[in-house]
């Protein structure tokens, strides 16, 4: 550190480069040095084609092009076009829609929904509780905000939802703050592609219940992120536990993170939303309120143009048809690459944390920087986590997926 900062001492960071966007850097290096057919960079977060390139909708992409100049260049009210905030609530609940008061604010992508939910509804220096296994941004996110984070770990020994060590952190953590925001990013976890099933929503719902009744002088808020939903399940199954979380005691909100990131390719163009579910007018009011508020108090509005595909989208039958009929496409290739990989690593005798759907699959192993290291040695390029490493089936081909494994188990059994 320096011994003179103009910069605050809470605005001191390390600096550097993201050590995501490094390793990528490093393996298109070597992509360059001796073909992109002998490297496997599985670093990136996002859908590539087998030759590594990002996958776009062209149904998407045709209507926005097509779209004129004003409705690219005008502001969006600041709550989010009106229009979009009817498509928005569709697109994150589709036919499984909870009673109650739902309302919804554009945030740029599911970044800025976890923004609000952190800012709105916890206190300065409030921990809010996440997964041991987790997205890292949700640190980045608490720290900007002079939050903290605390973990409890996701599974049990058997590989499921650990519900005991979700319970008893809720609990310390409502003993200490009288408040608790906990994020829970399923289905298809980021980064081990979990999904918590329907009979431990049920479960997860009791205690919510319990707590609101138990406790009523606390405070739960519950954020659900589905960033990766709508490349998640074989059918509307996968949205069925949003019926569930409903008709929850006052001093218990339930939120959702959505983003149009990955489900419609729209990852740069800043498009997402925050939503809220309860059965009482006045908590759902003070929410559109209050993240009405932060919209103007942090980036002002989003995304128009985004947003107003997105409603097209869902008001345009046709168009409509298109976007899911790509978007199914490409889930399905996204689940042929998981399968492959799966199968080679059962195979391999290669463990993975418990994998249903999703962008990622994780390789729990010690010294994940020695183990990425290695694999690097052998043009694999895989990104190292505190507990292990992140294999991007989202942006490698199916033959590789098939690959990996074997060169995964062998470079961890040398260690
Ligand atoms: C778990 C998780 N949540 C939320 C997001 C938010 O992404 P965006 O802000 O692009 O919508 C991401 C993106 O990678 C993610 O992986």
């Amino acid at each position: 550190m320096a011994d003179f900062n103009m910069v605050t001492d809470r605005a001191i960071r390390p600096g550097g480069k993201d050590p995501i966007f490094a390793i990528a850097g490093q393996a298109a290096e070597r992509a360059e040095e001796i073909g992109s057919e002998n490297v496997i960079n599985s670093t990136i977060g996002a859908l590539l084609d087998d030759d590594g390139k990002l996958i776009t909708f062209e149904s998407i992409y045709d209507y926005f092009k097509g779209l004129p100049n004003e409705e690219i260049a005008a502001y969006s009210a600041l709550p989010g076009m009106p229009n979009y905030l009817v498509a928005v609530k569709e697109a994150c609940f589709k036919e499984h829609v909870p009673e109650g008061y739902i309302e919804a604010i554009a945030t740029p992508g599911g970044s800025g929904a976890i923004r609000h939910a952190m800012c709105n509804y916890t206190n300065y220096n409030d921990e809010i509780l996440i997964a041991d296994w987790h997205w890292s941004p949700y640190n980045t996110l608490a720290a900007e905000n002079d939050r903290k984070i605390a973990h409890f770990e996701l599974f049990t020994d058997e590989g499921v939802f650990n519900h005991i060590a979700y319970e008893n952190k809720v609990n310390e953590l409502l003993d200490k703050q009288g408040r608790l925001l906990v994020i829970l990013n399923t289905p298809a976890h980021n980064p081990t592609g979990y999904t918590v099933t329907d009979q431990e929503w049920d479960r997860i719902v009791e205690f919510l219940n319990e707590i609101g009744k138990n406790r009523p002088e606390d405070k739960l808020i519950l954020m659900v992120d589905v960033a990766y939903i709508d490349f998640s399940g074989k059918d509307s199954s996968v949205r069925s536990f949003m019926t569930k979380l409903t008709g929850l005691p006052r001093n218990v909100l339930v939120l959702y993170a959505y983003s149009a990131s990955k489900g419609f390719t729209m990852y740069g163009l800043r498009n997402g939303a925050i939503l809220c579910v309860t059965d009482y007018k006045e908590i759902a009011d003070e929410f559109r309120n209050a993240c009405a508020f932060s919209n103007r108090g942090t980036w002002s509005n989003g995304t128009r143009s985004a947003m107003v595909t997105i409603a097209h989208v869902f008001e345009k039958p046709e168009l409509r048809e298109k976007v899911m009929i790509e978007q199914a496409g490409y889930k399905e290739l996204l689940q042929k690459r998981a399968e492959a990989f799966v199968a080679s690593a059962k195979d391999a005798g290669l463990e993975i944390a418990p994998y249903k759907d999703g962008f990622f699959i994780t390789i729990p192993c010690d010294n994940p920087k020695v183990a990425s290291d290695k694999l690097i040695e052998k043009d694999a390029f895989l990104v190292p986590l505190n507990q292990g490493l992140r294999f991007a089936v989202c942006a490698v081909s199916e033959e590789k997926c098939k690959k990996a494994p074997y060169i995964i188990k062998e470079v961890l059994d040398s260690m």
